[in-house]
């Protein structure tokens, strides 16, 4: 687990002032390696992505506008919740390795994106389940989810992220919308 343990060091250290967020990350990192033993998935990789998944929470505008694209700054401009998710990717490629998924995973970790990988959905749903999720929401999806129905439970989860959005006066990310559709279509038609 070479990749893991070095995000573990990286993460620790970087949000070390912030404990109540790194139980979140060993959570999601936790069911992320049982999901990718279940679909097997590279343990380390998936692992690495867990752990590295929101390294840049608290990182600044400034030291995202070191890595992301003017698209990508521009973008997080309208949505900042996407701020931390496209630099958390850029440092995994910097710090742990340039493998191309685990990046993926990390910078689609919110809400996915159309035509998911498997490591991709693991660290989305990963994001939404993991065990420090206590909101009745999370639970309901967590257990479809551990019930063996990883599409249903990606499904499920935009569902409800999209009217938590909704209630608190948010608009959707445009693509938020393209993947509940693509899900809602995979549901329909199985
Ligand atoms: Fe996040
Ligand atoms: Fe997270």
């Amino acid at each position: 687990m070479q990749l893991s343990d070095k995000a573990f060091k990286l993460v620790s250290e970087h949000l070390k002032d912030h404990q109540k967020r790194l139980t979140h990350i060993l959570g999601v990192n936790e069911m992320a390696v049982y999901l990718a033993k279940k679909y097997d998935v590279d343990l380390d990789i998936a692992g690495s992505a867990a752990l590295m998944h929101d390294y840049s929470k608290y990182d600044s505008y400034e030291e995202a506008s070191k890595y992301l694209t003017k698209e990508e700054l521009e973008e997080c401009y309208k949505y900042p919740f996407m701020l931390h998710a496209y630099l958390s990717a850029y440092k995994y490629k910097e710090l742990i390795s340039d493998n191309k998924d685990s990046f993926n995973a990390i910078y689609n970790h919110v809400f996915g994106r159309p035509n998911m990988s498997i490591l991709e959905k693991i660290i989305m749903i990963s994001d939404y389940t993991e065990k420090n999720r206590t909101y009745p929401d999370c639970i309901e999806v967590r257990k479809i989810l551990l019930d063996g129905d990883l599409d249903l439970a990606i499904y499920e989860s935009l569902v409800r992220t999209i009217k938590h959005c909704e209630g608190e006066g948010k608009v959707a990310h445009p693509r938020q919308l393209e993947v509940l559709k693509e899900y809602e279509e995979r549901i329909k038609n199985r």
